[in-house]
């Protein structure tokens, strides 16, 4: 542990270097923080206790609902609207805005979130994340709020983060000021500043892609994936792929080490092309962090953060990285579109 700040001093200072923060943002943290340690303590004792395997539902996406995926959610929904700090909050899991119940004191954030990243891998415990967005809302404080409060473009974003509960637990999060990284420690149940300032190397080594469904890309995508794998690309020998299948740690490991996750459309359902990735609870918070740690978040046409989202579930292409290895895939797209 390089120094001994805790995540709540990080805040602290943060916000004394902002003379526009009020502490509120900070409270607001500080619950999502509380939030996480309990999603995290459970993810721990899976396997233990009877939290493993579906709940029997299935969710706005039509996916198998897992029960940790369930808890995860109802914590998040419980505490954070109890917050004071949220006028509206967005799930993964949650088919509309969740509005914060009547007689609970409100604020002027809202925040959007995917409970459990990485469900497939729940029950054979292997890495799995919680991935948050935060917004200023738009319309005026004591009105009603409006879905234009939740579908704000990334770029509008105050902070976007996550969870990782893998070997460690460890918390990463930008307010626009950097990438900072902090682990938990269980011993005195804090996160402490592990990784201060982090930066994705400008050119990566690594590919993350889940090739079996190649079959089912266009060829552009196939193009993009043949140049990972060359000889002849920016580092002259293929790249190594890695693939976890939770975004959220596949994401973090290619930004300690440098490397590209995609996910690009496919048409394995109804043959046509779809993306699968959900802008706003997956795609905008981590192209946030890319972009704040010197990397890059496309879908392959244009700049993550500058979607206008039309819809609370709207799905995306994902394409976020190493800045040159993520401009080398718009460049073959744009190439394949000019034909
Ligand atoms: P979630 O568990 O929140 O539904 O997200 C799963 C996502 C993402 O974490 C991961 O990168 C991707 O789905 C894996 O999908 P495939 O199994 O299709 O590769
Ligand atoms: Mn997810
Ligand atoms: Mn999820």
């Amino acid at each position: 542990m390089s120094q001994q700040i805790t995540v709540t001093e990080h805040l602290l200072l943060h916000q004394r270097k902002n003379p526009m923060a009020t502490g509120r943002f900070t409270r607001l943290l500080s619950e999502l923080i509380l939030s996480a340690k309990i999603v995290s303590r459970e993810v721990n004792k899976a396997g233990l206790v009877d939290v493993l395997g579906f709940t029997g539902d299935v969710n706005v996406h039509g996916e198998e609902v897992k029960k940790l995926d369930e808890y995860a959610n109802r914590i998040l929904i419980h505490r954070m609207s109890r917050s004071g700090m949220l006028c509206a909050m967005a799930s993964e899991e949650n088919a509309d805005m969740i509005e914060i119940p009547l007689g609970l004191p409100t604020g002027e954030y809202v925040l959007i979130f995917d409970p459990l990243d990485g469900s497939s891998n729940i029950d054979v415990n292997v890495a799995i994340g919680t991935i948050f967005s935060i917004y200023r809302r738009k319309s005026p404080p004591e009105s009603p709020v409006t879905p234009e409060d939740l579908l704000q473009k990334g770029s509008e974003q105050v902070c976007a983060g996550y969870f990782l509960y893998g070997s460690s637990t460890m918390m990463v999060y930008t307010t626009g000021e950097g990438v900072h990284g902090f682990t938990l420690d269980p011993g005195v149940g804090e996160f402490l500043l592990s990784h201060p300032d982090i930066k994705i190397p400008e050119q990566g080594k690594i590919y993350s892609v889940n090739e079996g469904y190649e079959a089912y890309w266009d060829e552009p995508t196939r193009e993009v994936v043949r140049y990972f794998k060359s000889t002849t690309n920016a580092i002259k020998r293929p790249f190594s792929l890695r693939y976890i299948g939770s975004l959220v740690a596949d994401f973090h490991r290619n930004m300690i080490y440098g490397g590209i996750f995609m996910y690009p459309v496919d048409n394995r359902t109804s043959g046509k092309y779809r993306p699968k990735l959900r802008l706003l609870c997956e795609a905008s918070p981590m192209a946030l962090l890319a972009e704040q740690a010197g990397g890059m978040a496309t879908d392959g046409v244009g700049r993550i953060l500058d979607i206008e989202p039309e819809h609370l579930h709207q799905r995306v292409p994902l394409f976020v990285g190493s800045i040159r290895d993520v401009e080398m895939v718009k460049t073959i797209y744009e190439r394949a579109r000019k034909g």
